[in-house]
């Protein structure tokens, strides 16, 4: 991406802005010992659920959106685990995805990013973005959001990437698109953005999508990458050089400048 190309930053929500592992503490608390397992099942079954409603698309199908996705999710990690959590206690787990913790480096990063659009583009359906943007104090370093129900289906469809370029006016390789999920990262690089993936976590790279053009570790990286772009005194600086790798380059694949 050469500095004239940045037109606009679009970040993925769960995962990436905001630690859907912080519900961790209040499962903790209803299911004493099973807080972290309830959280990580809860999760991995929201965004397989995801997955299946875009591949089960058809005339016939009702897409359910995302927070009937994580409501049922949820159902499923309970009985999993098979904890005694009453309705009760679920209403006040599925509430909490409301009100997740931000990462601590958000607020900084897109601060330090408000030369351009920062736009949230995420599977979580509007009632569910726009109480979390509130509760967090995020709406206001936040200059717009696209929930994934205007395209009608979950990423990584192409569809839904489409849409952001659309919203923005904005050619898709001009998007900076930050994502912590590397499957969502993935998605984007192969629509044509200049994707982020902030591998937190250092887990090896996917093999099966075109690598992200940076991998970072943090909201703060890309903050510093973005700006640096954006300089003109650092612009002759390959930005890439700033970026740590976090993985292990993919075995084969295309030469692409990466991280
Ligand atoms: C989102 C999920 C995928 O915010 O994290 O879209």
């Amino acid at each position: 991406m050469s500095p004239t190309k940045l037109t606009a930053c679009v970040f993925d929500a769960y995962g990436t802005l905001f630690d859907v592992a912080s519900v961790a503490a209040l499962a903790e608390s209803l299911a004493p010992g099973h807080g972290a397992d309830l959280a990580r099942l809860w999760r991995g079954k929201q965004l397989e659920y995801t997955w299946l409603a875009s591949l089960m698309a058809s005339p016939g199908y009702q897409r359910p959106d995302f927070a009937a996705v994580t409501a049922m999710a949820l159902d499923w990690a309970i009985a999993a685990l098979v904890l005694p959590l009453d309705a009760t206690a679920r209403t006040a787990l599925v509430d909490e995805y409301r009100r997740l913790a931000p990462y601590p480096d958000a607020r900084a990063a897109l601060e330090s990013l408000s030369r351009h659009p920062r736009w949230i583009r995420s599977n979580g359906t509007r009632a569910m973005l726009d109480p979390l943007l509130a509760a967090t104090g995020l709406r206001d370093v936040i200059d717009g959001v696209i929930s994934v129900d205007e395209a009608g289906i979950y990423k990584p469809a192409p569809s839904v990437y489409a849409l952001a370029a659309r919203r923005l006016h904005a050619p898709p390789s001009g998007i900076a698109f930050v994502s912590a999920n590397a499957w969502d990262a993935a998605g984007a690089q192969a629509f044509g953005f200049t994707a982020f993936w902030i591998n937190r976590a250092g887990i090896p790279a996917d093999r099966h999508a075109p690598s992200p053009a940076y991998i970072v570790g943090s909201l703060a990286e890309v903050a510093t990458i973005l700006t640096g772009l954006e300089s003109p005194a650092r612009a002759a600086r390959p930005a890439v050089r700033t970026a740590k790798r976090r993985a292990p380059p993919r075995a084969s694949g295309p030469s692409r400048r990466r991280a």
